[in-house]
């Protein structure tokens, strides 16, 4: 892993979006694996300001966000694909066509996890952008999935519902379950880049480092990803 300790949340966000717009640039069919909450936001502001400032262009750029909550739609504007239209979508010159996210509103949720693990077989992402739970979760791959899942249907544990919650009007709006990518679609990227800021996120930066490779704390399996950028404030660093 290339570890990165940078000053602030904006210093993070600017070294964050200069990988994603060089990827941009660099590869012949750029595929950008996006994620939600609030650590990617600053990161969606900068690659806003540079498609203003002409820098970079995403005509020709697919994306396909991590999870959507099971039951949230585009209506509302606690789901994700909610969330990447006013972050980003609607503020840059991406065709929404080349923009996927699992369908939170789906009939039958089990095959759209199936539909979803076969759709990211057939656009492999060039870069995988990552938050980090407090319980090291990444994406919803609570702590204890298996490495091995592809997308599925995730429970959400207590203290990731209480996390989110400050999203929602009270806590008991907050989806109990969302459909996530796995890990084995996750690690699939060619590079992953995980975010962290803030102290809460500090002992689970700590645990994805320098722990033990582990299905207790998801964000772990980054150890053995060939090519695993995580960028750091100071405060997420803070135990390391
Ligand atoms: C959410 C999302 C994750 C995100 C994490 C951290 O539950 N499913 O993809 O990385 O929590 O969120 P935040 O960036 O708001 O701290």
């Amino acid at each position: 892993m290339k570890i990165k300790v940078v000053e602030n949340y904006e210093e993070m966000s600017k070294e964050a979006a200069k990988i994603l717009a060089d990827a941009v640039k660099n590869a012949v069919n750029p595929v950008l694996g996006l994620a939600t909450g609030s650590t990617p936001v600053g990161v969606y502001r900068e690659l806003i300001g540079m498609y203003r400032d002409g820098e970079v262009s995403f005509k020709n750029v697919t994306t396909a966000n991590l999870d959507e909550y099971v039951g949230l739609g585009a209506e509302n504007p606690q789901s994700y694909v909610s969330f990447m239209k006013s972050n980003l979508f609607d503020y840059i010159d991406i065709d929404p066509s080349n923009t996927y996210i699992p369908d939170g509103k789906a009939n039958d949720v089990q095959s759209e996890c199936e539909r979803y693990t076969k759709l990211l077989g057939n656009i492999p992402r060039t870069v995988q952008l990552l938050g980090l739970g407090s319980n090291g979760h990444i994406g919803f791959n609570e702590p204890g999935t298996p490495f091995a899942r592809h997308t599925h249907i995730a429970e959400l544990t207590q203290n990731t519902v209480s996390d989110n919650s400050r999203f929602f009007g009270s806590i008991d709006e907050v989806p109990r379950r969302a459909i996530t990518m796995g890990i084995a679609d996750i690690i699939n990227a060619e590079t992953v880049l995980l975010l962290a800021s803030g102290k809460n996120k500090a002992r689970a930066a700590y645990d994805m480092i320098k722990g033990e490779v582990s299905e207790e704390c998801p964000a772990s399996i980054l150890q053995r990803h060939k090519n695993a950028v995580i960028i750091l404030d100071k405060e997420a660093a803070w135990l390391l």
